[in-house]
């Protein structure tokens, strides 16, 4: 064997094709679902100044579902996503996104590098860009503002974004400025910000408040057609949405799980109509 012949021997010991090295690895690939189980909320608890915001509340949500949440204004519904993505801190309990992965000793950004997005309920494009600079800014901003204002976009990371335009349905408008889109687009475009990035797990709070009946629909078709392939949860008031988009309905009531099961389950369950759904028909009526 000639030196050369030596060299390239070696090399092919040490790039081992069958083998992905730890730290090439994406960091989704860490988070281990053997149990089909992508989050485990167990015994949480958080109090401010006293009142529970969160009592002893435990969730588990399945690998690929599409869950909703809902449950009276101030049930603990903003509250519990805050902890699930580390902007609020819990008095005791746990929280594991797949079997290995503890959330709360992660801050925020460790948690979004996980694979874990989250939509606030306002949406925060940026009105003075395009919306292709939109979703161009939100792939880079992990990678610190030199290289953000500096990088080009890769041709797999273009095709990506091609990718989420055609999924949010904005394909047609992306050299529109993100100011000028409807309040549904803009919901939409947010939510394509998550998804360049590709996330696993998405929390999404009140998507579809001040949307018209059509775009409530297409939003719909839009979060039913991310499951799946990820975990969508969807905290919603708007009931005729959560019907049409769920298969398990969780109801949190003073900031514990009052029920769990189907929409027909959950709408004949005497204990959610008398806190929750019987108080929203007579908000509808009066
Ligand atoms: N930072 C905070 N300081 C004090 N109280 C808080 C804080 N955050 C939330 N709360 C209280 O915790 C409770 C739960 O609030 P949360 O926002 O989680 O409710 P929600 O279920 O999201 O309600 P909504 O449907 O109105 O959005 C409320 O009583 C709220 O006032
Ligand atoms: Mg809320």
């Amino acid at each position: 064997m000639n030196a050369i012949q030596h060299t390239v021997e070696s090399l092919r010991h040490t790039f081992r094709p069958d083998q992905v090295w730890p730290f090439l690895a994406p960091e989704n690939a860490k988070v281990n679902v053997d149990k089909d189980i992508i989050l485990y909320v167990e015994g949480l608890n958080l109090s401010f100044d006293g009142f529970k915001a969160l009592n002893n509340l435990n969730l588990y949500i399945n690998d690929g579902e599409l869950r909703c949440l809902i449950g009276a204004n101030g049930a603990g519904k903003t509250t519990l996503m805050d902890v699930i993505t580390g902007k609020t801190q819990c008095d005791s309990g746990s929280v594991f996104f797949g079997q290995n992965q503890n959330l709360l000793n992660k801050d925020e950004a460790e948690i979004a590098q996980l694979g874990i997005g989250r939509k606030f309920q306002k949406p925060t494009v940026f009105e003075e860009q395009t919306v292709f600079d939109n979703l161009e800014l939100s792939l880079k901003t992990d990678k610190g503002v030199l290289a953000t204002l500096f990088s080009r976009l890769t041709p797999t990371q273009i095709d990506r974004i091609d990718d989420v335009l055609k999924i949010i349905g904005l394909a047609k408008h992306r050299f529109m400025l993100a100011g000028a889109l409807s309040h549904g687009q803009k919901q939409w475009l947010e939510i394509g910000m998550l998804l360049v990035s590709d996330p696993r797990l998405l929390l999404i709070d009140e998507p579809v408040a001040g949307m018209t009946p059509d775009e409530t629909e297409r939003t719909a078709e839009l979060l039913t057609s991310l499951a799946g392939d990820r975990t969508v949860i969807v905290v919603e008031h708007d009931m005729e949405f959560v019907r049409s988009i769920a298969r398990t309905v969780t109801v949190l009531h003073q900031g514990s799980v009052l029920a769990e099961g189907t929409m027909d389950q959950i709408q004949s369950n005497k204990d959610v109509i008398e806190v929750y759904l019987g108080e929203q028909e007579e908000g509808a009526t009066s």
